[in-house]
């Protein structure tokens, strides 16, 4: 069973909007909505490191990174565009009471399509 951290108020994240978040352990995470679907991704651009939460989500669910461009899948974190050319981590989120939970492990890689 993995801890779940309480992160972020569903509040924080409007639709359409990313939000950046740190674990307890210290990890980055990207938080977003998508059509009210709230999900979790890394929060460091596989490419060259950058904060993905300045990034844009585009309606298709595609995490764009505003510093060369790499596309991302918000569910599975594949590359959909380069330069990236690693997938982002994906994180399991729970939303109780208004309240935002990350799961504190990635979730396999094996399961994330590319
Ligand atoms: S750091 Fe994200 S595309 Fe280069």
């Amino acid at each position: 069973m993995r801890d779940f951290a309480d992160v972020a108020s569903v509040a924080d994240v409007p639709v359409g909007e990313l939000l950046g978040v740190t674990l307890p352990d210290g990890v980055p995470v990207c938080l977003y909505n998508r059509d009210g679907e709230l999900g979790a991704v890394g929060g460091v651009c596989t490419h060259a490191e950058f904060a993905m939460s300045a990034g844009v989500l585009h309606a298709d669910g595609t995490i764009e990174c505003v510093w060369h461009g790499a596309q991302f899948d918000c569910r599975t974190g594949a590359v959909r565009r380069q330069p990236a050319t690693e997938a982002l981590p994906v994180f399991d989120v729970r939303i109780e009471g208004g309240r935002v939970f990350v799961g504190s492990a990635a979730r396999d890689a094996g399961a994330r399509s590319a």
